[in-house]
């Protein structure tokens, strides 16, 4: 069983505490959300869970190998001048792929049309969805996605979703982060939501809504949300 597991993490920047006392878990076969505002923390905790950043306390466990963890980031590492085929070609290697299941992936993201393009000419959707078969391509276990889908049109958006609940359902486990409280509600399995590096709620996203359900109102995760962060 692939599990991203964080324990009681802290961290500041300077005098800037940006997570306190975080933790949380994702296991296999489920969709993990990370919700919260620009600003919350979440490109904070998936910088620890890469160990691109250490935290100041707590402990972090990813028990996959590094090369079982597939990445998607706000910061999206493409070659622009290599066509979209190219930026693939370059991890066959890597991971002993065969050139038949980069097509494949090509496919599936809906790039087969464009795959001679260079990066540098594609639209922000179709660059998003190059990013996501780079991500997927060796079948990870562990899927980490920033903010997949933001700033996305919904067509491109539900494109995505569809291939992250694939790998969900191929007992990957899948660790994202959104400020999309619909896209939460309809993608995760789990959530946390995060209020300015605190973990103000937890659980599946009916579990929230219906704890905070009351007889005249029926609340969805953003009411929610927004009731936990008001200021009286
Ligand atoms: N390298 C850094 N140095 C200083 N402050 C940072 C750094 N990275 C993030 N921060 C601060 O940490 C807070 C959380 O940022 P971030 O994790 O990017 O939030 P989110 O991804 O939820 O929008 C913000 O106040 C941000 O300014
Ligand atoms: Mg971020």
């Amino acid at each position: 069983m692939s599990t991203v597991v964080m324990k009681n993490v802290s961290k500041s920047f300077g005098d800037n505490q940006v997570l306190k006392d975080v933790s949380l878990q994702a296991n296999s076969g489920e969709i993990f959300g990370m919700l919260g505002p620009s600003g919350a923390g979440k490109t904070t905790i998936i910088n620890i869970l890469t160990r691109q950043l250490e935290a100041d306390s707590g402990e972090v466990y990813v028990n996959v190998g590094s090369k079982e963890i597939g990445l998607m980031l706000a910061e999206d590492g493409l070659f622009p001048r290599l066509t979209c085929l190219d930026n693939l070609i370059i991890f066959e290697d890597i991971y002993k792929i065969k050139r038949s299941h980069t097509l494949e992936i090509l496919e599936q993201v809906g790039l087969t049309k464009a795959m001679k393009t260079p990066a540098a000419k594609l639209s922000d959707g179709m660059r998003k969805r190059l990013v996501l078969a780079r991500a997927v391509i060796h079948q990870p276990k562990i899927l980490i996605l920033d903010e997949p889908t933001s700033s996305l049109d919904p067509m491109t958006a539900r494109g995505i979703h569809r291939l992250i609940n694939k790998l969900r359902d191929n007992g990957s486990t899948i660790f994202l982060t959104t400020h999309n409280m619909e896209e939460a509600t309809n993608l995760c399995n789990q959530v946390v939501m995060l209020h300015q590096g605190k973990i103000i709620e937890r659980g599946s996203p009916k579990e929230i809504c219906t704890k905070y359900n009351s007889v005249k109102t029926v609340m969805d995760l953003e009411s929610v949300f927004i009731q936990l962060t008001r200021r009286d």
